[in-house]
């Protein structure tokens, strides 16, 4: 009010007040924008849609399908991320090797090599055979880190050895490790060093296959009578993804838990499944409180090949429980109940519990809250039953889904090593969409001519080398669909690995576990779990949108 009659005063005196109020509106709009931009910034989301688009795809149609590409899994192992490396990560380098090698030269005279016997038999205990391996693996493999060998033996012959090692590939970006033990025949290079002159392919190597358990336990292969010679069972021992049991059931009111009730979106898609469950997930390391978790899954009726919805699919199917375990705090629900049950019987009163019914009361309401269990209920009518809801609105500026919590099974990945171990790495890929997509002449009008097989044999000509390993990624149920690229490519699909989850699989055995000893069929979301990441894997990628067809991705007009 005052300003409004300057007349009345000094000059000097308006000007300063004019000055600092300028000033503080500068310094109040900075802070603002400064505020904007911190609460506004999220990492980047590995659908590559925004999230606002993500929530209009579900709350637009009744259903809640997720038009999003259904034929490929982005999982948190796709994304880079900056990791700290786990010190039994650290890759063997040329530079490692040579080191090794010169420490041997100095020091194990025994070894010495004689250039000019005509039948030299290659020792497989001698370390000069292992640092030739090593550096064979290393010039041939380049899209592989090797991380640790941990065994060799004889081979068939006197100049053959098998070798085991762990690596990792390139391009996944965990650090979960696998497995490989190849045959390897030898000849003497320059200087009367080992050179390898063959290499048996993926897991030829049998006589290294061996845990170090059965070694450890002193029944070494090749003595003792031959009965007691079964090949064991290839497990993968690193795998521990048991149910953790929530420690001492009487400390039940020290955690603090966030459990939702089951909502919506259960025996939705499963794209909604994994938005949902973050959410979840997200908000519970927001109030940093413990998630309880629900493990059995229903998988909608389009990955099933009975074509129903089937309830009773355990998560570890699909995903990686121990890294979740591992990077989040989470309990499982029948564990977190019993736990409740307990308490409360032995306590004789009732654990603190704050009951929230509506995804309208944000997180940010729920930060101060005190009380042992905050149960959100989700009994409203869809779409407002929905997990996700949660996330949307002010929420999602506070709340980031923690995608980089969630990997692939390593049950499911251990297939993708298989397979792409077996073309050694070396293959090219194409991602061929096809299911509804190409059926939808309105959104995609193009998409079922490009993608047919003449069409593929013409494109694909300018793109890949005849004859090389091509792996094709698709949701194109008909395995004789791609018949045509056979005159040009060695094709491969993933149907062509069909024993990897055979009854007499490892996959099998394994996932059986999970099952109380029933098998578990492979299904076609492990299916689409599994071509994307040999998709990945490849050298040369095909993309359907983009390389194949001007169609866009999500419909016409969309890109
Ligand atoms: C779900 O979608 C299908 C196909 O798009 C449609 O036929 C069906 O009526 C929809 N159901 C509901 C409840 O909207
Ligand atoms: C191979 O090397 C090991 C370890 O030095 C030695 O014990 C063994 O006798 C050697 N075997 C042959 C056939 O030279
Ligand atoms: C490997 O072969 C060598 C010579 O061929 C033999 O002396 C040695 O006992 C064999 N080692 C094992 C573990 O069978
Ligand atoms: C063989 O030895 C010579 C002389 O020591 C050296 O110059 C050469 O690089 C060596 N070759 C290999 C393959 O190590
Ligand atoms: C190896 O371990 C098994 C079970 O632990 C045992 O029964 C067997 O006697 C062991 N064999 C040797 C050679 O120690
Ligand atoms: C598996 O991990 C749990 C902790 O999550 C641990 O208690 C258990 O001993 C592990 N089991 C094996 C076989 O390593
Ligand atoms: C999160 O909770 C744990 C124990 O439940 C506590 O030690 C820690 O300080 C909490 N962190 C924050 C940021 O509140
Ligand atoms: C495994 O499958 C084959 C072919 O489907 C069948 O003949 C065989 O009996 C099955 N074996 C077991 C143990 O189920
Ligand atoms: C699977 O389990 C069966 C029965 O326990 C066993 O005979 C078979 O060797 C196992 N197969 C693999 C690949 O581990
Ligand atoms: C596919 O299209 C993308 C984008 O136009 C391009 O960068 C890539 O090189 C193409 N791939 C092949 C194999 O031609």
């Amino acid at each position: 009010m005052k300003e409004s009659n300057p007349s009345t005063e000094p000059i000097g005196q308006n000007l300063i007040k004019l000055i600092s109020n300028v000033c503080f509106s500068v310094f109040v709009f900075s802070v603002l924008v400064f505020t904007v931009i911190a609460i506004t910034y999220q990492p980047p989301d590995p659908w590559l849609e925004s999230a606002p688009a993500l929530t209009e795809l579900f709350t637009q149609s009744e259903n809640a399908t997720f038009q999003s590409d259904n034929s490929i899994l982005k999982t948190g192992e796709d994304f880079p991320v900056e990791r700290a490396m786990p010190p039994e990560s650290k890759p063997l380098t040329e530079a490692v090797i040579e080191k090794a090698e010169g420490k041997i030269a100095n020091s194990t005279p025994e070894f010495q090599l004689a250039c000019d016997e005509s039948k030299q038999v290659v020792n497989c205990s001698d370390p000069r055979v292992l640092i030739a391996v090593e550096k064979f693996n290393l010039r041939v493999f380049k899209s592989i880190v090797f991380l640790k060998y941990q065994m060799t033996a004889n081979g068939s012959k006197p100049d053959e050895c098998d070798v085991a090692w762990r690596f990792r590939n390139k391009k996944e970006k965990s650090w979960r490790k696998y497995r490989d033990f190849r045959r390897f025949k030898f000849g003497i290079g320059e200087n009367c060093t080992y050179k390898v002159v063959q290499a048996g392919a993926w897991h030829s190597g049998v006589n290294a296959r061996q845990p170090r358990s059965r070694i450890r336990n002193g029944t070494r292969r090749g003595s003792g009578n031959k009965a007691k010679i079964v090949p064991p069972p290839v497990r993968d021992e690193e795998i521990n993804d048991t149910i953790p049991t929530l420690g001492s059931l009487m400390n039940f009111n020290k955690g603090r838990y966030l459990y939702y009730s089951r909502g919506g979106d259960y025996c939705k898609g499963m794209n909604h499944y994994v938005w949902s469950f973050l959410c979840g997930l997200g908000e519970a390391m927001f109030l940093n409180r413990t998630f309880v978790m629900d493990l059995s899954i229903c998988l909608e009726a389009t990955y099933n090949p009975s074509n129903k919805d089937e309830e009773g699919k355990d998560f570890r199917y699909y995903f990686d429980f121990e890294h979740l375990k591992k990077v989040t705090s989470i309990v499982e629900e029948g564990e977190f109940l019993m736990g409740w049950k307990k308490w409360r019987r032995s306590h004789k009163r009732k654990v603190p519990t704050r009951k929230v019914v509506s995804y309208k009361v944000t997180p940010m309401q729920l930060k101060k809250d005190k009380n042992t269990v905050i149960w959100r209920q989700f009994d409203a009518p869809e779409p407002e039953n929905y997990w996700y809801r949660v996330c949307e609105g002010q929420a999602a500026k506070y709340i980031q889904r923690p995608w980089h919590a969630l990997w692939k099974s390593k049950r499911l990945m251990n297939l993708v090593s298989e397979i792409s171990g077996r073309m050694d790495w070396d293959f090219d890929a194409v991602h061929v969409v096809r299911g509804k997509k190409a059926q939808n002449k309105e959104l995609w009008p193009h998409l079922d001519s490009d993608t047919s097989p003449d069409a593929l044999f013409m494109k694909l000509k300018s793109m890949i080398q005849p004859w090389r390993n091509l792996y094709i990624a698709t949701n194109e149920p008909f395995y004789n669909y791609f018949d045509k690229l056979r005159s040009q490519y060695k094709v491969h699909l993933l149907d062509d690995y069909k024993e990897l989850w055979g009854n007499a699989s490892e996959w099998y055995n394994e996932t059986m576990l999970l099952n109380n000893g029933r098998p578990v069929e492979f299904d076609g979301y492990m299916r689409v779990a599994v071509d994307t990441e040999v998709l990945y894997r490849a050298k040369t990628r095909v993309e359907t949108f983009y390389n194949l067809t001007t169609d866009c991705k999500d419909g016409v007009n969309t890109c």
